[in-house]
């Protein structure tokens, strides 16, 4: 066993904010339970009690000597499925644009009360897989971006939120579950680095911020089932990455009893295949046979079980947790359990909006005679706002994706009833053509001062198509014909907005460099608050601050990736997103990072101190990995000041390009991020803490992460590609 894979137990954590994971506690409550379980009970921890037989998505058994309840595992990543009155938060593609560390982190916090305060236990989120390699992925929207480091800044907020908010959180889907194509039979065969630098990154961060649950995905990996690869489950979650929670199943993703056990999987769910047979693979018969005929060890079973019942003792659900008041076999949502979360989900939303153009100033408006409101999906879908199931259609306004990552809207407000209250107060007056009607987009738009148009493209879980898309999109185009009833209404208005819609990048060749588009706003995914966030852009009471969390290619093949059928071999490595398009000299429309302000923004005074040593890292394992990569090794600082009149919040971006010592790296990546409010006229500083993970890569052949020597390129700009600031950190 190598030296830096030694485990030690940690002392409590606290992590950034208050989630006070003491897994040392936790252990010591889980293993004098432990002693008072039944095999019965223990059997009964680890299943499902079979599909539809509880009230949640999963359920386990419970055991009542030690006042463990059947757990309630229920999705999803935005807000609680399946409930009538719980916050649906914008996805986590949304938070991610924002790039704001708190939003993200009061956004899980949301989630993980109104989960508590229904008895959910176990909320199936968040995602970091998929990572977005593949631009028409049906699920990336449910993740947060295309970049494992704002992924994981992401995850790490989102999981800390949760927890803190009560519930366990599950990080899904381990690992390599890119596409809903044949999800369930495709091999993603990745290399180890492109494994650990990217796919595996999210998760880590999860794990250092103590993620009680992790969900193995349905494809395999490397050949194997991901939910019995021992590799993935133990060698690398477990005693890599020192992870102390369970590894759950997707559901239905398990194939044996015996493998799947030894191989480091915890829990089953549900516990039967959705027809219904129960414990087809674990529990009593099956699970408990293994065990007696000693194919599974009772160490592995009592490993599973202490496991459950420490993330249990973590979030300190042994004691008054609420009941679960939801139970989607007879459709009761339970009660409203809002709180104040519609505050968070309006700034998600805002705050995700990113505005890629705005000619001759034509954004914030300025009190117009008239707007016209065109296209379909500017109004709520007219057969009510959850009338398709699992949002399995893409009718009206569009909020989030569809699938078992979607939950109820409680309301909406819809960007047309949001526009036209906000246009009465200045007496502008509306005109809406609710179609995508060229002609009809066209006559609304001829005499009015400015035209805005609502396109969109969505997508989902594979289980359910819309409009011939199995979950991944056909292709980048807007939905709808959205780019003729764009250029159908530029044709005619010289003000032309276009707000779109969308779980991932479209193409916007078409239109996007007419002369009368002037403005166009990428509005995301906004879930309920969609309306009132948009007008606070659209007339400036915030000024836009929003990120792309992707890169907005010209053409689909600029991304170098496809979906793939039968086996992935996930050949393009670590070149995904803005790493593909700067390795091989493509121009974005718009590069990862971009995003306008109706402020301007000056960078200067770049500084960098760093304590950086080349070599391996080494030290104890932690939750995360190996305790020294966490160390802060540079420090960078710059002044970042708002040149504009206008107060606006700026997400400064640090990049840093690897010294040749370290073999075939991206030109840049991702390493640093800060969001800062400043006002017109005003300057701050803005400091960026790199850690020895940041600068280390993946030393596939020594299986270690080291920092190579050499001269580190520090890149800080507005965009991946704006880069203002540049310096160097030599590394002996
Ligand atoms: C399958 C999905 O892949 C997963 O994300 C979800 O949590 C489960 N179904 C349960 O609904």
């Amino acid at each position: 066993m190598r030296k830096q894979f030694l485990f030690l137990t940690v002392a409590a954590v606290v992590s950034a904010q208050g989630f006070a994971a003491d897994w040392d506690a936790a252990y010591t409550k889980a293993k004098t339970a432990l002693g008072k379980l039944s095999q019965n009970d223990r059997l009964a921890i680890v299943s499902g009690i079979g599909w539809g037989k509880g009230p949640c998505a999963g359920n386990t058994g419970a055991a009542t000597s030690i006042g463990f309840r059947s757990l309630c595992l229920q999705d999803g990543p935005l807000g609680v499925r399946g409930a009538s009155s719980v916050t649906a938060f914008p996805p986590g593609v949304q938070a991610a644009s924002t790039w704001d560390r708190a939003l993200m982190r009061d956004r899980g916090k949301g989630i993980g009360q109104q989960s508590k305060a229904l008895g959910v236990n176990v909320i199936l989120g968040p995602v970091a897989g998929p990572l977005g390699k593949i631009p028409n992925g049906g699920r990336n929207w449910e993740g947060f971006g295309s970049d494992p480091y704002l992924c994981g800044v992401a995850m790490e907020q989102t999981v800390g939120g949760i927890q803190e908010g009560g519930a366990q959180a599950c990080a899904k889907h381990y690992i390599g579950n890119e596409q809903e194509k044949e999800r369930d039979t495709v091999n993603s065969v990745i290399d180890d680095r492109t494994l650990h630098e990217l796919y595996l990154w999210p998760f880590a961060e999860a794990v250092r911020a103590n993620v009680a649950s992790i969900m193995c995905s349905y494809n395999k990996v490397g050949g194997k089932w991901a939910c019995e690869s021992q590799q993935m489950m133990d060698a690398i979650l477990k005693k890599e990455l020192g992870y102390k929670g369970y590894v759950v199943t997707d559901w239905d993703a398990q194939h044996t009893t015996v493998d799947s056990a030894n191989a480091g999987l915890d829990m089953t769910m549900p516990g039967s295949s959705y027809g219904g047979t129960l414990n087809v693979l674990w529990g009593n018969n099956m699970l408990g046979n293994a065990v007696k005929n000693s194919q599974v060890s009772q160490g592995r079973l009592d490993d599973m079980v202490t496991r459950i019942l420490a993330s249990w003792y973590l979030t300190k659900q042994d004691s008054g947790y609420p009941a679960t008041a939801i139970n989607q076999n007879t459709n009761n949502g339970g009660p409203n359990v809002q709180g104040n979360g519609a505050t968070n989900a309006k700034l998600v939303a805002r705050d995700g909006i990113v505005l890629l153009k705005n000619l001759a100033n034509v954004l914030p408006l300025k009190a117009p005679k008239s707007i016209a409101i065109i296209g379909s999906h500017a109004v709520a879908n007219p057969k009510g706002i959850n009338s398709c199931v699992d949002m399995g259609c893409n009718t009206g306004a569009l909020t989030m994706g569809w699938g078992s990552g979607s939950a109820s809207l409680p309301y909406l407000s819809s960007p047309a009833d949001a526009i036209t209250t906000r246009a009465k107060k200045s007496g502008t007056t509306i005109t809406t053509s609710t179609s995508d009607s060229t002609s009809a987009g066209a006559s609304a738009a001829q005499n009015a001062e400015i035209a805005i148009v609502f396109i969109t493209a969505d997508s989902g879980e594979g289980y359910i198509t819309v409009e011939t898309n199995a979950g991944d999109r056909n292709n980048l185009e807007a939905w709808h014909s959205g780019a003729d009833l764009v250029k159908a209404v530029a044709a005619i208005n010289k003000n032309t907005i276009v707000v779109i819609h969308s779980v991932g990048p479209i193409i916007l060749e078409s239109f996007v460099d007419l002369g009368n588009v002037k403005a166009i706003v990428w509005a995301g995914l906004p879930g309920q608050e969609s309306g009132n966030a948009l007008v606070e852009i659209l007339w400036g009471d915030a000024s836009p601050s929003g990120k792309l969390p992707y890169t907005i290619a010209k053409q689909q093949r600029d991304y170098g990736t496809n979906l793939q059928s039968g086996t992935d071999s996930f050949s393009e490595g670590l070149f995904i997103d803005y790493r593909y398009l700067d390795k091989n000299n493509i121009a974005p429309r718009f590069e990862f990072g971009f995003g306008l302000s109706y402020t301007t923004f000056n960078y200067s005074s770049l500084a960098i101190t760093s304590t950086a040593t080349s070599g391996p890292a080494t030290g104890n394992i932690v939750p995360g990995g190996i305790s020294s990569l966490f160390d802060i090794v540079a420090t960078v600082t710059m002044t970042l000041s708002n040149s504009g009149a206008v107060s606006g919040a700026e997400v400064a971006q640090l990049y840093l390009g690897f010294p040749s010592s370290a073999p075939s790296t991206p030109v840049r990546q991702l390493r640093g991020f800060q969001k800062t409010l400043v006002a017109g006229g005003a300057s701050t500083t803005v400091k960026f803490e790199l850690r020895r993970k940041d600068l280390s890569y993946w030393d596939a052949s020594g299986k270690r992460w080291v920092l190579p020597a050499g001269n580190f390129k520090v890149e800080v700009g507005a965009s991946s590609k704006d880069l203002r600031l540049s310096g160097s950190i030599v590394v002996t």
